[in-house]
């Protein structure tokens, strides 16, 4: 039997990567297990060479731990050095190598849902680790303008510099002088009582016709996002479809073996 889990705080437990790949394996009839491990964060390094030690195959890692890791590693993939954030571990002939499937996983969510990236202008809320994923996919997919909104205006320049966007405050954005054809969501928020402001600033923002919103959330009964969706008719996502693309990424890391994105949705749904 093979061992992969996914590495966090006590937010392991919250998880929903050890229901869609426990799931997928039943299905595929894989002889694996997908276990959460909660971490104290004095204990990363302990943690990482356990992988090692006791021959774990793979492993997620997410929140808050996607960079604390990177100093154990072996060998980081080109994204994972651009990004600088790390999601996916292999274990392989005693070397851990260091992936990002959330931003590869965000780019098939593009391809698969024929979401038309090339040239376009893009706007991403929010300048954490998860924004910086989404903007490398933006710009592999060749996104032509791409703008982040943040609600600090020193992370904000700082990201837009290092990403080279173009970047601005939240309460700057004006969607009718912008005129983006994509909106991303990669702040925490995403219902009124996680920010009463952010959902107001959201819910009262003057629209323009835009064609896709996107989410990185979901699980949430009234999404901020979707009604800015609905209010300028444009398609919304939330973020089970990148959940699922980048659990499938992963496992191809992982094994060399393809599973169809639908596969790991299903238990989503
Ligand atoms: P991740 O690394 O997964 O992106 P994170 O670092 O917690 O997670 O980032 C969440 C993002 O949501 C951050 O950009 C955060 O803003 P700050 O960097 O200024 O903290 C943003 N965010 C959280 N709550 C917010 C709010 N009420 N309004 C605007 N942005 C918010």
């Amino acid at each position: 039997m093979k061992i992969f889990g996914i590495m966090s705080d006590e937010r392991a437990f919250r998880s929903k990567s050890p229901e869609i790949h426990n799931y997928v394996f039943k299905k595929a009839n894989i002889d694996a297990v997908y276990v959460p491990f909660c971490v104290h964060e004095l204990q990363i390094e302990n943690a990482i060479n356990g992988i090692k030690g006791l021959g774990i195959i793979g492993v997620n890692v997410t929140v808050p731990y996607k960079q604390t890791v990177l100093p154990y590693l072996d060998i980081q993939s080109d994204e994972v050095r651009e990004i600088g954030a790390v999601n996916t571990i292999l274990n392989k002939n005693g070397k851990l190598y260091g992936y990002n499937t959330d931003a590869s996983g965000l780019m098939d969510v593009f391809k698969g849902k024929k979401i038309p990236i090339k040239n376009c202008t893009a706007l991403v809320f929010g300048t954490g680790g998860a924004s910086r994923a989404v903007l490398y996919a933006l710009k592999k997919s060749g996104a032509q303008t791409i703008f982040i909104a943040g609600r600090s205006r020193k992370k904000t320049i700082k990201l837009a510099d290092q990403m080279s966007v173009k970047g601005l405050m939240i309460n700057e954005v004006n969607i009718a002088d912008l005129k983006p054809d994509v909106v991303i969501n990669t702040t925490s928020v995403s219902a009124p009582e996680e920010s009463q402001e952010l959902s107001e600033y959201i819910n009262t923002m003057q629209v323009d016709k835009v064609s896709q919103v996107i989410d990185i959330n979901y699980g949430r009964i009234y999404n901020i996002w979707k009604n800015l969706a609905n209010r300028m008719d444009a398609e919304f996502l939330d973020g089970r479809s990148m959940l699922a693309s980048q659990a499938s990424r992963s496992f191809y890391i992982w094994a060399g073996k393809q599973i169809h994105v639908d596969k790991y949705m299903e238990p989503l749904l």
